[in-house]
């Protein structure tokens, strides 16, 4: 099935990839693009969005649309620069603001039909600009406007054109999708885009035409990409399927036994747990500095997955979990380069002289577009709520050299901080917390005998894209929970510390 589309022309906003997963999610497909698109490229598209973006007009090298665009009889939408781009391509004028707008702002709406139809007459709404639409171009209206910014919308209903000053994609935006839905609506663009049987059976069918009668392979690290790929290949190719997941020791408590019980809900598939803990702790000894443990992890991966492969023989195809943000890194388009692909591998890097041909049924969806598929396709919850976990594994939240004893430390002390998460209701509001074992020793009084152990870090944050992220607040009561469990139960562990440090300057994780 084609589905009905809106291109989003990336000018390089941090919300641009925001814009297009709203769109989706009132269930019309969009695409983000390069702001170099030529109107020809354009003319299949129901509906095209000019994103915002960090430029000023007035810069030397500002970009600017395909001036063509204009004359496509398609409906346009532009969204802060997108806005004054428009308006200044038709004939209208920007003006430098003397003061930045930016945060919530309370805007007069003049105009309550088209794409203000159902909203009040003052709404909330979110800016974020410092150049304002000064005159309008020929045959547009203003829409909308605030305290300080004469146009907080234009409209030009004979030709659909239309500007908004503000967000419509952020929820500060309080009817910000009633916007983006009476934009589809303008569009005309038909809603079929969801993530139903009628999906999975269009890429079921693809992935069997690509793969005949071949055998598959794919490398399963326990998340939630890889492992909602391979049960989506499976339902394509069914036995043709084999999955190995490579247990590496580095693995959250009981992350391995949730893997095989996740698995072992597709009886027919050729699924192969390859213990190698002994082999990573022997190559990993020692070694203290991060990147070398990353190295080591990455290649010994490679060295087991090559083995294993030989094993299966003649597999042609290879299943890999890329998301549509590896495909297409946001503002990328911002200076002239066009939306980069690059390549992504989800387990330390696979070698490059294996020649597999790729299957990437994810290529295109967002990751909770992934999640949704998840659930659809049955994938346990074990695995479909998983919060992100690195590559390396507990390998890089031990500070210091690895060990046995270290890692069940860590693993015991995870679990719980988990558990007390969960029990809070937190799970949902914070996206990834965990703890780390820096090897450091300090005293401590336990059972009125001198102790003398690991300090355990709780890290736990609060991010939409991870580029950035807050600590969380989480309740002094569940704190002292915690902390009072880890002390109690497990052993070695003398105190128990919380990281307060957002991103930036700190990272997520600590190596
Ligand atoms: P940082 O620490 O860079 O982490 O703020 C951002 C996100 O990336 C994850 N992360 C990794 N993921 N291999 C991975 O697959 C790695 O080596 C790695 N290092 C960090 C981290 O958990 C967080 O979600």
């Amino acid at each position: 099935m084609k589905h009905d589309s809106i291109a989003v022309l990336d000018f390089g906003s941090q919300y641009s990839h925001l814009i297009v997963r709203r769109i989706r999610e009132l269930g019309v497909h969009a695409e983000l693009l390069s702001p170099h698109m030529k109107a020809s490229e354009l003319k299949e598209y129901k509906g095209i969005i000019f994103s915002g973006g960090p430029q000023n007009l007035s810069d030397s090298d500002a970009l600017i649309a395909d001036i063509a665009i204009y004359a496509l009889p398609v409906p346009l939408l532009g969204i802060c620069y997108g806005l004054q781009l428009m308006a200044h391509q038709l004939g209208g004028s920007v003006g430098a603001g003397k003061e930045r707008e930016y945060g919530p702002t309370d805007v007069t709406i003049t105009e309550t039909t088209g794409l203000f139809a159902g909203l009040n007459a003052t709404e909330r709404v979110w800016m974020s600009h410092g150049d304002y639409v000064a005159t309008v171009p020929e045959g547009f209206t203003v829409t909308a406007f605030s305290p300080t910014c004469p146009t907080a919308g234009m409209m030009n209903e004979k030709t659909k054109r239309y500007g908004i000053q503000f967000h419509p994609e952020v929820v500060h935006t309080k009817n910000g999708m009633r916007v983006l839905e009476n934009f589809i609506a303008i569009t005309g663009a038909n809603k079929t885009w969801s993530l139903n049987e009628g999906w999975i059976e269009e890429q079921v069918s693809r992935i069997r035409t690509q793969v005949g009668d071949s055998r598959v392979l794919c490398a399963l690290s326990g998340g939630v990409d890889s492992s909602v790929a391979a049960f989506l290949v499976h339902r394509a190719v069914g036995s043709q399927l084999t999955c190995v997941y490579v247990d590496t020791g580095l693995m959250r408590k009981n992350e391995t036994q949730e893997v095989r019980d996740a698995f072992a809900a597709l009886p027919d598939l050729d699924f192969r747990v390859i213990e190698a803990e002994s082999v990573f702790l022997e190559k990993l000894a020692g070694v203290t500095e991060p990147e070398e443990k990353r190295k080591i992890i990455g290649e010994t991966f490679i060295r087991i997955f090559e083995k294993e492969a030989k094993t299966i023989g003649d597999a042609e195809f290879l299943v890999q979990g890329t998301l549509y943000t590896d495909v297409i890194t946001s503002g990328v388009s911002v200076g002239g380069v066009a939306a980069k692909i690059k390549s992504h591998h989800n387990v330390g890097g696979l070698p490059k002289d294996l020649s597999f041909s790729l299957i990437e049924p994810l290529r295109d969806l967002y990751k909770d577009e992934v999640r949704m598929l998840g659930r659809a396709l049955g994938v346990p919850l074990t695995i479909v709520e998983r919060q992100p976990f690195p590559g390396p594994g507990l390998a890089v939240r031990i500070i210091g050299d690895i060990t046995p004893d270290r890692l069940h430390i860590l693993r015991e002390a995870d679990a719980i901080f988990r558990e007390e998460i969960k029990n809070a209701n937190l799970g949902s509001a914070i996206q990834q917390y965990f703890t780390v074992l820096p090897v450091v020793r300090s005293v401590g009084v336990q059972g009125d005998a001198r102790t003398y152990g690991y300090p355990i870090i709780l890290r736990a944050v609060t991010t939409t894209d991870f580029m950035t992220a807050d600590w969380a607040r989480i309740p002094y009561e569940v704190l002292e929970k915690i902390s009072t469990r880890i002390t109690n139960e497990v052993k070695d562990v003398t105190r128990v510390v919380y990281d307060i440090t957002p991103k930036p300057p700190g990272t997520v994780e600590w190596e």
